[in-house]
């Protein structure tokens, strides 16, 4: 990792002008003078979309970038998945680098070349796997965020947490919660480094999410996906996916998969940290929640699977009953 966003500029500066740059509004004012070619976005999940790409692609196009070109993305997510998207597809194919400025993608978005936009307010829906040449994590970026975007990340380091037998991630996070909220930079490069080993260990195992290993690493998100797109994308990501993992996990206790303290001990974590455990959709909107979760990537033949959490880094991955759903999402009836 760099050290500080000064060797970070000196470091990216080396790769000569076959370059096309693509930032955000936000971070666009990170490396100044901006290299040229490049692409700025309106900050926001919204640019995650077939215009943006559009503008990529063209933007490369008009410079003459050939085959040989690398895209770099400089951003959160958003910037890192649609830039490596377009990345994949420019001439069947030229190099990216990622630089993540975000929590969520430093500890996920980084690593194990899931590249996306959204269509049709179905988030990721549109998307390809290309892993990234190289990847540049400065944690000092994380000290430019706001609150809510620094936090927006921050579920998914929870979520790695869980997905490990290996403990010393989870214990670093329920005892040092203050210097995560200060932000202290020895505690993020430990527990974003930690992230990335777990996500590592299950990406290494099934890169193209086909044997069921690396579908682990979407605990949550079948119930979050389809809350963010139901509300038209106002649901962060980050609040979205702690939402979800706790539904899973409630799912877990449900079924009686796992045990009614591994579940409330992961509620407790997320609670500890400000996370909406609780959220209830109105019963009027279960059709739509509904018609949301049926996009779910993990389908097949149209069945819904769910990943859920049996205890610290063991899962089952299966269908839940619509009654079981609606327990947990959904207001009760009166
Ligand atoms: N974020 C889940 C994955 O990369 O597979």
């Amino acid at each position: 990792m760099a050290d500080d966003f000064t060797d970070l500029s000196y470091h990216v500066g080396t790769y000569g002008k076959n370059t096309l740059w693509v930032c955000d509004s936000n971070t666009s004012k990170m490396v100044r003078p901006l290299p040229t070619p490049n692409v700025v976005l309106e900050a926001g999940e919204s640019s995650k979309s077939f215009t943006c790409l559009e503008k990529i692609i063209s933007t490369a196009i008009e410079s003459n970038l050939g085959r040989d070109c690398t895209f770099i993305a400089l951003g959160g997510g958003m910037v890192c998945d649609i830039t490596a998207f377009a990345a994949s597809i420019y001439m069947r194919g030229c190099k990216v680098i990622l630089i993540p400025t975000t929590f969520m993608a430093m500890a996920d978005a980084s690593l194990g070349g899931k590249t996306s936009i959204n269509f049709r307010f179905a988030k990721d829906i549109v998307g390809s796997f290309f892993p990234a040449n190289e990847v540049l994590i400065c944690t000092d970026s994380l000290r430019s965020l706001s609150n809510k975007d620094y936090m927006n990340g921050f579920a998914t380091v929870l979520k790695h947490s869980l997905l490990t037998k290996d403990d010393t991630l989870f214990n670093i996070l329920a005892a040092q919660k203050q210097k995560v909220m200060d932000r202290d930079q020895e505690t993020l490069k430990a527990i974003i480094t930690i992230s990335l080993q777990v996500k590592k260990s299950y990406v290494d195992n099934d890169p193209y999410e086909r044997l069921g290993i690396r579908s682990a690493l979407t605990v949550g998100s079948t119930f979050a996906h389809a809350l963010e797109s139901m509300s038209r994308l106002q649901w962060s990501s980050g609040q979205a996916e702690a939402w979800g993992i706790c539904k899973s996990v409630e799912a877990s206790r449900e079924l009686g998969l796992c045990t009614p303290d591994f579940c409330a001990g992961v509620l407790k974590l997320f609670a500890f940290y400000g996370y909406d455990t609780s959220y209830k959709i109105q019963r009027g909107d279960w059709m739509d929640y509904k018609n949301q979760l049926c996009k779910d990537k993990k389908s097949v033949n149209g069945v819904v699977n769910f990943v859920l959490l049996k205890d610290q880094g063991e899962y089952e991955i299966r269908p839940l009953d619509d009654e079981v759903i609606k327990k947990l999402v959904m207001y009760p009836s009166v």
